[in-house]
């Protein structure tokens, strides 16, 4: 008598486990069933006089575990119903709706201006000649003029690859003459645009990684004279037919002589003032004669041939153009920044 009535409470109780149900109808059935005034656990309880004494604790204990059961079940069973509604509603989509705006990219200020800068030197014969970010010693340094020990190595402190003195993230684009001239023979007249890398403390005016376009030209009877031409056309393709350059003295290693070249801004607005330290000229620009050593080092002979050769910052040029205040805007690739050069064209 007694296992009679405990098997009635497992009997129940694989029922209530094991229910499916397909429609709210069905649920509602279910719940008059096992939670109801009137459900069929009830009748179990009044069994207990048919349980021995020593038994009637654990017969009260599997009795509460059993509705609970059957509660736990309906909000499980509720929940299903539900989230199989919300499938369905899928079928409700309307596919002749106008789609929602699409998020069109646009193209980095950092690109812009070096696109704008190859198209202008692209007019005057300069194909575009790419290489490597990460090079070796020899093509970033040496070749360069600037062999081991020589101290204008302290003027761009370098990233070296772990374990490796011979490999580095390149310092300047200045190493892709070094790849040209090895592989080509002039007449050469190239630029070169990429990313450079400096071990430099990150402000709002400089940071670890920059882009440069470099630029080289050899022939036979190229002259200073050539070389300033080409720049001033540059500079008024790139800020204007009136304006103003001017070449200061300078010293690179690969380059005798050497020049850098300012461009003016003037220091009417709050930008001009900050770009160029209050002088209103912004430095733009290396540049020089190729120096000798250097064709002798890529296997071109001085005697023959004479070139230049300059390098530009991008970063400058960009901020200057699109005023923009901090140079770290340009490496953060936040989206509500990039966004509002979508309508450059
Ligand atoms: N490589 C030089 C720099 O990064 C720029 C430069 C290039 C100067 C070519 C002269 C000639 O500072």
């Amino acid at each position: 008598m007694t296992d009679q009535v405990f098997g009635k409470i497992d009997e129940m109780l694989n029922a209530i486990t094991q229910s499916e149900l397909a429609s709210a109808e069905e649920l509602e059935q279910w719940r008059i069933k096992y939670i109801g005034a009137k459900n069929s656990i009830k009748p179990l309880f009044s069994e207990i006089r048919n349980v021995p004494n020593e038994r009637k604790k654990e017969f009260g204990q599997r009795l509460n575990s059993l509705k609970e059961a059957a509660e736990a079940k309906f909000q499980e069973l509720k929940a299903q119903l539900s989230r199989a509604k919300e499938d369905t509603s899928a079928s409700d989509l309307d596919l002749t709706l106008p789609p929602g705006p699409l998020n069109i990219g646009s193209r980095h200020p950092v690109t812009l201006v070096m696109e704008h800068m190859i198209e202008v030197f692209g007019r005057i014969g300069f194909t575009v000649a790419e290489d490597r970010e990460i090079e070796d010693d020899w093509h970033n340094f040496t070749a360069m003029n600037t062999p081991e020990h020589h101290p204008a190595r302290d003027m761009q402190d370098t990233f070296y690859l772990k374990d490796s003195k011979e490999e580095l993230l390149r310092t300047h684009t200045s190493s892709v003459q070094a790849r040209v001239m090895t592989t080509q023979k002039p007449p050469i007249r190239i630029i070169a645009p990429g990313r450079v890398f400096r071990n430099e403390t990150i402000s709002a005016r400089s940071h670890c990684q920059f882009h440069q376009v470099e630029g080289l030209y050899i022939d036979k009877n190229v002259s200073f004279a050539d070389m300033k031409q080409t720049l001033q056309f540059f500079a008024r393709e790139m800020y204007g037919a009136d304006t103003k350059i001017r070449l200061r003295p300078s010293y690179f290693p690969f380059t005798e002589p050497s020049a850098e070249m300012d461009v003016w801004l003037g220091t009417d607005t709050e930008t001009t003032k900050r770009l160029t330290k209050g002088t209103g000229w912004l430095e733009v620009l290396g540049c020089g004669m190729v120096d000798p050593n250097v064709l002798t080092n890529c296997g071109i002979d001085p005697e023959v041939y004479t070139g230049y050769a300059f390098g530009i910052g991008i970063e400058r040029s960009a901020m200057q153009k699109y005023n923009i205040s901090d140079i770290r805007l340009l490496f953060e690739n936040d989206v509500r920044f990039l966004q509002q050069f979508s309508a450059v064209i």
